[in-house]
């Protein structure tokens, strides 16, 4: 057998405390059992975790109530978050303009035309408004969208970008608005995927301004309205800077940064295309990545052969000494404004999208994700 059970205590305790008490916040109507759960780890503050039992649909759908959602942006994120809400039995609308992909992905998804607006009558007509254009979008369209945030109105962003750098983007939120941000901790299609599966991806949630009171109770319904696992707190700010940093790193460039790598050099050393991708590419994804997932890292490195273990415990250090002082370096790009200064840049140049295509088709011609396209054929259904 290639694995063992690993009996060693684990460092994450996750406790379920004892049900406390808790009442819908419409009109004290009626009481209901909430299990508050907690992450505990070492000395550090304990964080709180809110999961379905402590909102259940019929509580996000009394604190929601009949208000108008409005969905300004129809990506994979408001796609995602727009179809979540419906299905849940929300009242919403979308802002798109008219002519663009989205509109017709819109009409194509069942949306009638009575819910389908032009962004300012979108706004003006909603009492939530989820600004999820592209965050360029969100810096071009602002001027029409501010306007119409009167009094008790609640702006929602799924990223901490916009908000965080005023400076930089010119959003600026009207001071008589509550903002509030949920962060789906995945890409807008998975959002969706798990939701139809009736399981859910998680979220960070965050209240940049509490105008009526009620902000961190509507962020959190929000949350789970459009079918979150579970959510944590966190700001605007440190969103930003952790999500940034996790795209250009582990998440996207450093993870296909090493795959390349790794797959050039055993292509250089004469390794066969199959050999190399299933070495670089499929072990990773199909048996150890979801071994990491279900399990954790410490269980793998206790259950794999000793002759893994032995190369694994050597090689880590040195790669570790090489990377961390580069995500460094990228935290300080993100944090100084760096980074959303050449994104803002390079998407507003005329032939932007051009450029952009030209550098995404180098990563899908490379042999590496030829060969991926190919191989993943063979895999048993
Ligand atoms: N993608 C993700 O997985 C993910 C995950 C977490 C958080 N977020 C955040 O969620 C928000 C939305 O991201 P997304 O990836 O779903 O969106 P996206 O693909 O970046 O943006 C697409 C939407 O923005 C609209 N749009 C762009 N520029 C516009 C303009 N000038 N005027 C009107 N509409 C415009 C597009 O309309 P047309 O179709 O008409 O062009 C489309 O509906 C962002 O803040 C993002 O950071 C995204």
């Amino acid at each position: 057998m290639l694995f063992k059970w690993d009996r060693k205590p684990k460092i994450i305790t996750m406790l379920r405390q004892v049900a406390t008490r808790a009442f819908s916040p419409v009109g004290n109507r009626y009481f209901f059992k909430r299990a508050v759960s907690t992450l505990q780890i070492g000395t550090e503050k304990s964080e709180t975790i809110y999961t379905r039992d402590d909102y259940p649909l019929k509580r996000c759908q009394d604190i929601i109530g009949v208000k108008t959602i409005s969905i300004l942006g129809y990506g994979p994120q408001g796609r995602g978050q727009a179809l979540n809400l419906r299905d849940n039995g929300f009242n919403v609308i979308l802002g798109l303009r008219k002519g663009g992909k989205s509109w017709e992905r819109a009409v194509d998804d069942g949306w009638g035309l009575e819910q389908i607006q032009d962004i300012q009558t979108a706004t003006r007509n909603g009492d939530i408004i989820k600004y999820l254009l592209s965050d360029a979008g969100q810096i071009s369209e602002w001027e029409q969208v501010k306007p119409h945030l009167d009094q008790n109105k609640t702006i929602y962003f799924s990223h901490g970008l916009a908000v965080t750098y005023p400076e930089l983007t010119g959003v600026v939120p009207p001071e008589n608005t509550d903002v509030i941000m949920v962060a789906p901790k995945g890409a807008g299609m998975t959002v969706r995927d798990k939701f139809l599966q009736g399981s859910g991806i998680n979220s960070s949630y965050a209240v940049f301004q509490d105008h009526s009171g009620r902000a961190e109770e509507t962020a959190r319904a929000l949350a789970f309205a459009i079918g979150s696992g579970h959510v944590f707190q966190t700001t605007f700010q440190n969103e930003v800077y952790s999500d940034l940093t996790g795209e250009r790193c582990v998440l996207m460039g450093l993870i296909q940064a090493a795959f390349k790598a790794q797959y050039e050099v055993l292509r250089e050393r004469g390794h066969s295309v199959s050999e190399a991708y299933n070495e670089t590419v499929e072990e990773a994804l199909v048996s150890l990545y979801p071994l990491i997932n279900d399990r954790g890292m410490d269980w793998l490195y206790t259950n794999c052969s000793t002759t893994a273990q032995r190369g694994a415990l050597d090689w880590a250090p040195k790669f570790e000494k090489v990377i961390k002082p580069v995500i460094n370096r990228c935290y300080d790009s993100v944090k100084n404004g760096d980074e959303v200064k050449r994104v803002i840049s390079s998407n507003s140049h005329p032939d932007c999208n051009e450029k952009l295509n030209y550098e995404l088709h180098q990563i899908s011609k490379h042999e590496l994700w030829q060969a991926a396209k190919q191989l993943r054929k063979f895999r048993p259904l």
